[in-house]
């Protein structure tokens, strides 16, 4: 007897990054893989879902199949060349049905009327939040960790987050030569939010002097102490890197460029290199120009840490759905690729808020330098 086709839906949320691309051509190969199919016994379409959590509250059923304005049927010829291609060609949005009883609704009747078996969230801490919430509510989700914060728990690596590192250190080098040749200092400003993550490897990969991250408030007084001896010792040049969610000690709040909230209630960060600039141009020590690195840390096509880490998700991510196993999130945890409860990556303070993964200042900040730790045997390495 012929088996009925399964309808898997998948769609990516939160802000785009490299690597997604990738997954989604994995899980879309991985579900229509023959031999899993013989052994498995289950046969799949795969729809994937415009722009996030949107596609969902806005895709109702049309009379005759699927609305195309929010489903498109992916096939193999279709996600052919999509692990080479940055961003995410679903499209993505920070659209959140939790905020709200009746988007809530709309999603989980679309899914019920458009006949979703399950729905696969490609997504940072937001996106999976909101998965989780599904899967509270009866719905079949499989999770699938990104972004370039790296700030998700439960999980060794987020999709996104080696190439953002990749860019990071390719923008300094090339400011790295303009630094030189006019005896410059370079305040480099990453994105990251609330962690520092992005900026410490980053600054690490491009060997920056001193790296300002939002887990340790930095004394402004130092900053300007340490660069005062690099440039008596005999540094002709400099670059420091902040990350957009750090601040000196003597500030209540992160620098906002605005106080507006997205639909998960994050302010938009941004504008700490500019204060350090003018802070380091009053004592003098050097010329000093800033530099926000911004969206371009998100663009562009995935190094080849992103494109297999995306194969490697997406195929697990289609086991689990050939499986039947819904209700988890693909990790890598200690260089394995696993599976986790979604409650083991989205855990809530009592503000509710998600708790993130931060960085391990003990274990990876030298908190007096400004800078990665100089002890790193026995330390964990992603
Ligand atoms: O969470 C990813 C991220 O790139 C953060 O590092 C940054 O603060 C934020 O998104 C920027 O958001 P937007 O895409 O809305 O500008």
């Amino acid at each position: 007897m012929a088996i009925k086709k399964a309808r898997i839906g998948i769609l990516t949320g939160g802000g785009d990054c490299a690597g997604l691309n990738p997954a989604i051509k994995w899980v879309t190969k991985g579900l229509l893989d023959k031999d899993m199919s013989r052994l498995f016994r289950r046969k799949f379409e795969v729809v994937g879902i415009r722009n996030g959590w949107a596609g969902l509250v806005n895709g109702k059923p049309m009379q005759r199949g699927l609305n195309k304005d929010h489903f498109w049927i992916l096939d193999e010829a279709t996600v052919r060349t999509w692990d080479r291609l940055g961003g995410t060609n679903l499209g993505s949005s920070r659209t959140n049905p939790l905020k709200d009883e009746a988007l809530l609704k709309k999603v989980i009747d679309n899914v019920d009327k458009n006949k979703f078996e399950a729905i696969v969230a490609i997504g940072g801490e937001d996106t999976q939040s909101v998965a989780e919430g599904l899967r509270q509510s009866g719905v079949n989700v499989v999770g699938i960790p990104k972004t370039i914060d790296k700030d998700l728990r439960g999980t060794d690596y987020t999709l996104g987050f080696s190439t953002a590192v990749e860019v990071i250190r390719q923008e300094i080098g090339r400011l790295r030569t303009t630094a030189g040749s006019h005896q410059r200092l370079f305040v480099v400003e990453t994105m990251g939010r609330h962690a520092g993550h992005l900026a410490l490897q980053g600054g690490i990969a491009g060997g920056a002097c001193m790296i300002l991250i939002p887990e340790v408030d930095f004394e402004m007084d130092r900053v300007i102490e340490t660069l005062k001896k690099r440039k008596s010792s005999g540094a002709r040049y400099d670059i420091l890197v902040v990350a957009e969610g750090a601040k000196p000690v003597s500030r209540t709040y992160e620098v906002v460029q605005s106080r507006e909230k997205d639909d998960f209630g994050h302010v938009m960060l941004g504008g700490i290199g500019d204060q350090l600039k003018d802070a380091i141009k009053q004592s003098g020590i050097s010329e000093v120009r800033s530099v926000v690195l911004s969206h371009l840390q998100r663009g562009g096509e995935p190094n080849g840490y992103d494109v297999r880490m995306g194969r490697a998700f997406g195929l697990a991510a289609s086991e689990l759905i050939h499986a039947g196993s819904y209700g988890n999130m693909v990790a890598l945890r200690d260089n394995r690729i696993v599976s986790i409860p979604f409650t083991e990556a989205i855990q809530r303070n009592e503000k509710g808020e998600v708790i993130l993964n931060l960085v391990n200042v003990e274990m990876e900040y030298d908190e007096k330098r400004y800078i990665g730790k100089r002890r790193t045997l026995n330390t964990k390495f992603i």
